[in-house]
């Protein structure tokens, strides 16, 4: 039986890569797209819709990834924004920017974890990966603004801590990634002066969660794509 695997964002950049090579693994993989003019059909892997800040649309692409497995092996909570990078507690801050960042990255996650959560407990492997970010160590944090990103990453360092406490119950287990630094249009352009290409990051993070032993404790491994650890 084929492994069973969800990634979001899968629409570009890392989330794309991700699924692809999930698939060339022999995961059959269920991609969540936000961009909705994309060609959603497919056998494997199969694209489905999903807008992280809108409860019905998790609820919606839940609901269909049910209706095509029974189980969940693979979580891997990719999607997200990054927000205004420039100002600092001096600057007017937008308070509307910061919520927006935090609706996606922390709690649209935590909604998306929470109505997979079914499947996963039938899963053999029970993982739950969360693309978060060196962004969120607080114990590390060095930057004076990207007030939305790194509140938002450090927020879904804590519900990734809250979940690994039932998972790790259960033989399961959540891991925090930091992707490295990757070339994507995050930044609304292609972001050149990142290390990484996509293909690059991704094989990293597959290859650190699926292919090396990371001790499971107590805490979720918070790790980089080579399995570096980080502080929270
Ligand atoms: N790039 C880096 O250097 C870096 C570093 C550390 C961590 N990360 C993390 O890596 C993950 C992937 O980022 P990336 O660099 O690959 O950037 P990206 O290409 O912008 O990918 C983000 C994905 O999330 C989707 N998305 C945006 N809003 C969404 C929503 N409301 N609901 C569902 N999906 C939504 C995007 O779709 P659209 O593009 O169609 O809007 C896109 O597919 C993110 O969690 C990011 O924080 C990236």
């Amino acid at each position: 039986m084929p492994k069973t695997a969800v990634v979001s964002g899968a629409d570009h950049g890392l989330g794309a890569e991700l699924v692809r090579q999930l698939a060339d693994r022999g995961y059959t993989v269920f991609a969540g797209r936000y961009d909705k003019s994309f060609d959603t059909s497919g056998e494997n892997p199969v694209f489905l819709p999903l807008d992280l800040s809108d409860q019905a649309s998790v609820d919606s692409f839940a609901e269909a990834v049910s209706k095509r497995t029974g189980s969940l092996d693979l979580l891997i909570n990719n999607a997200g924004v990054l927000g205004d990078m420039q100002k600092t507690i001096r600057d007017r801050l937008d308070r509307d920017d910061i919520r927006r960042v935090l609706e996606i990255n922390a709690i649209g996650t935590l909604m998306l974890t929470n109505a997979l959560f079914p499947l996963i407990e039938k899963g053999t492997d029970r993982l739950v990966v969360n693309i978060s970010s060196e962004a969120g160590s607080v114990s590390d944090c060095r930057r004076v603004g990207w007030f939305g990103y790194c509140m938002s990453k450090a927020a879904n360092n804590m519900q990734g801590a809250l979940v690994h406490n039932i998972l790790r119950q259960i033989g399961g287990r959540v891991i925090q990634m930091h992707p490295g630094h990757v070339r994507t249009y995050m930044r609304g352009h292609l972001d050149t002066t990142g290390r990484l290409t996509p293909e690059q990051s991704a094989a990293g993070v597959l290859r650190t969660v699926l292919d090396t032993e990371i001790p499971c404790g107590d805490r979720p491994a918070y790790v980089d794509f080579e399995g570096k650890e980080l502080r929270f």
